[in-house]
């Protein structure tokens, strides 16, 4: 049998303001526009893992959903959610919480965490219509 992917979807709350140190206040307002205002605005976010791996003959399972909830919910959302992304969350420390940066060190905190599965994928939608993807 081939190898099958499982995605589990979570999801949080947070503030930010896109705000990047290394141009002016003029070119801030310019390029991030509302998503620049100086007291931040909030999202609620969905995160969706996609682990693939072989099916473990013993459980039927790739990767057992609770303790990839459990993971997932403990070393990264717990961190993230009803916080403020410019200053509550370390490992995002001087860093522009763009989805697209927030997706990436996501990455790196769960990628070594899922074994003996391997993390395929994560999506992670910042409003209905936008999402980004990244897969290391
Ligand atoms: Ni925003």
């Amino acid at each position: 049998m081939g190898e099958v992917t499982v995605t589990r979807r979570l999801t949080f709350s947070a503030a930010h303001r896109l705000h990047e140190p290394a141009l002016t206040d003029d070119e801030n307002r310019e390029l991030f526009g509302l998503c620049n205002s100086p007291y931040g605005h909030g999202h609620n976010y969905a995160l969706e893992v996609a682990v693939r791996g072989r099916v473990d003959p013993r459980t039927g399972y790739v990767v057992d959903l609770k303790q990839l909830k459990e993971i997932v919910n403990t070393h990264l959302v717990a961190h993230l959610d009803h916080r403020n992304l410019n200053f509550d969350v370390e490992f995002l420390d001087g860093i522009n919480p763009t989805t697209e940066n927030l997706v990436v060190r996501s990455w790196a905190i769960l990628e070594p965490l899922i074994q003996p599965a391997r993390l395929l994928r994560l999506r992670l939608w910042e409003t209905e219509n936008n999402y980004v993807e990244y897969e290391g």
